[in-house]
């Protein structure tokens, strides 16, 4: 008879041996000794992690697409559909430089040029998205032109079903992890309002605004004020005859806007002319641009999956990332309010510890305590679930978290301190916070000098 102390034993030989173990569908253990990962996107997610599962020699392929890298921050004057056919799937705008300061944005192990400006341009950052994947010879794993189309579990494996966009040719593969980079600012999130059908103007979502021009000496109407509509309404508002202003943020902006800028409250219904608000006024309008958001969407997630997803959020990830149904899965950058380049490097590195074998993630029943304890935060506090995803100020914390549990390399207080930082300049003047060079002192400081023209900074 096997005494209960040897049995113990070896649990514990079992559960600390270097073999890497991942926890079943019963919470057998099983083995998975040479894992094959599948990456879905080649953004800032699959770029990532294409860099960190690299350096630890794991087998790996990213799909992507498009036949390029970069996702979002790739601009593209082309609305609609790419020339394959596929709907465009960059958000981004012509005028764009990036909301944060760019030591925010760096990817580990690779610093962010001296002479690119604090708040670059999306093309100086693309360019540097460029020469990351340069650099580290990135290209090599992705498969460009590839669009994954499928995703279930079968058994113990992911069948991971994938089309070349150009010839349609389908594909099947198997893999032991999906980590997925696909992005969640692609697909608009429309509000549908009142009349909209017989409104005589223009009607567009951000995610298919590119530049301000044909607003010039418009009457334009923008909806919404989270970042996208504050900065599309500065961007218009230089050449728009009228900018008209509807949101109900109650976020402390003290900018002051020019004089042909309306604030208004939420729309009620359109008209064939133009806008009747919820306060009552009428307003004449041309063209309206919808900042609304977006929506969480992910078609290639089969039911096997064991997601629930809903435009707003995905249930049961723990750590905002793993999905407590299938931990093989796991999410990269679903968060919102974070330094985002910088969390979703660490989430990547997380998410390559996993699979290394570096740890072992928690029991399902303790993954969904994590989850179940954030979820309660924001039911008592009758938030809207998207919340969910939002770091916002846990996001010092949630580093300090993820380096706990797997070991990686803590991401500095100081990238969360500079953010808030930001954050507090863009509410006091929307049109000068870029206009300061945020430098790194130590882990936590970092010192803050307004633009000097003499430098030239590109
Ligand atoms: C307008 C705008 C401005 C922003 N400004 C900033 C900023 O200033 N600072 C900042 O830190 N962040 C900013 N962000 C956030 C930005 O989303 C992140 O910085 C980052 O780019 C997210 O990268 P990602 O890899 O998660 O997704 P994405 O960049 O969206 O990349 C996803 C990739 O997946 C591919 N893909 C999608 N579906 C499939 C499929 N089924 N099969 C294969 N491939 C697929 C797409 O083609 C794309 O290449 C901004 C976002 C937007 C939209
Ligand atoms: C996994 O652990 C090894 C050994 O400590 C370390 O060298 C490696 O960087 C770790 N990998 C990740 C992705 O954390
Ligand atoms: C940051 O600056 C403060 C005040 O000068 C100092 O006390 C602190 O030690 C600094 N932090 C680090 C990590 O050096
Ligand atoms: C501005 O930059 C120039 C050239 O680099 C330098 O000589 C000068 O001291 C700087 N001024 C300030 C206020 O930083």
């Amino acid at each position: 008879m096997v005494s209960l102390e040897v049995a113990l034993r070896q649990m514990l030989v079992w559960h600390f041996s270097n073999i890497y173990m991942t926890p079943g569908r019963d919470h057998k253990m099983l083995l998975i000794s040479n894992p094959r990962v599948c990456v879905i996107g080649a953004g800032i997610a699959g770029l990532t992690s294409a860099k960190h599962l690299q350096d630890e020699g794991i087998e790996f392929v990213v799909f992507e697409s498009s036949r390029y890298v970069g996702g979002t921050w790739r601009y593209d004057p082309k609305v609609g559909t790419d020339e394959n056919g596929l709907p465009i799937h960059t958000s981004m705008y012509k005028h764009l430089r990036t909301n944060l300061p760019k030591p925010t944005m760096e990817f580990k192990s690779f610093p962010v040029p001296e002479d690119m400006a604090s708040f670059p341009t999306w093309k100086t950052y693309y360019e540097y998205i460029q020469d990351y994947t340069k650099h580290f010879d990135l290209e090599k794993h992705i498969k460009f032109l590839h669009k994954v189309i499928l995703v279930s579990r079968v058994g113990n494996i992911w069948k991971v079903k994938y089309q070349n966009v150009l010839t349609n040719e389908e594909f099947d593969n198997e893999f032991d992890f999906v980590l997925v980079g696909t992005g969640h600012f692609s697909k608009p999130n429309m509000p549908n309002f009142l009349g909209e059908e017989k409104f005589s103007g223009s009607i567009i979502h951000s995610h298919d605004y590119r530049e301000p021009d044909r607003y010039k000496n418009r009457r334009v109407l923008i909806v919404g004020a989270g970042p996208s509509g504050m900065d599309i309404t500065m961007d218009v508002a230089y050449v728009s005859k009228t900018l008209i202003h509807s949101h109900h943020s109650k976020v402390p902006f003290r900018t002051k806007f020019p004089k042909h800028y309306l604030k208004k409250p939420d729309i009620k219904e359109f008209t064939e002319t133009g806008v009747i608000f919820e306060d009552g006024s009428y307003e004449d309008v041309d063209d309206v641009i919808y900042c609304t958001g977006y929506e969480i969407y992910y078609p290639f997630l089969d039911k096997s999956c064991g997601l629930d997803i809903t435009p707003r959020s995905i249930p049961h990830l723990y750590k905002y990332m793993v999905n407590i149904n299938q931990p093989t899965m796991m999410f990269l950058g679903l968060i919102v309010r974070a330094c985002l380049v910088v969390a979703i490097d660490t989430q990547s590195q997380y998410a390559t510890a996993v699979i290394k074998g570096n740890f072992t993630l928690p029991s399902k029943e303790q993954m969904l305590e994590e989850w179940e304890s954030r979820a309660n935060v924001i039911r008592s506090k009758g938030r809207p679930f998207s919340d969910i995803h939002l770091l916002a100020e846990k996001e010092d914390e949630y580093y300090a978290d993820l380096t706990k549990e797997s070991g990686i390399d803590r991401v500095p207080p100081v990238m969360f301190n500079m953010r808030i930082k930001n954050m507090h300049m863009m509410l006091e003047n929307l049109y000068t916070f870029r206009d300061y060079v945020y430098t790194v002192i130590d882990n936590e400081n970092f010192s803050i000098q307004k633009y000097n023209e003499s430098n030239h900074f590109s």
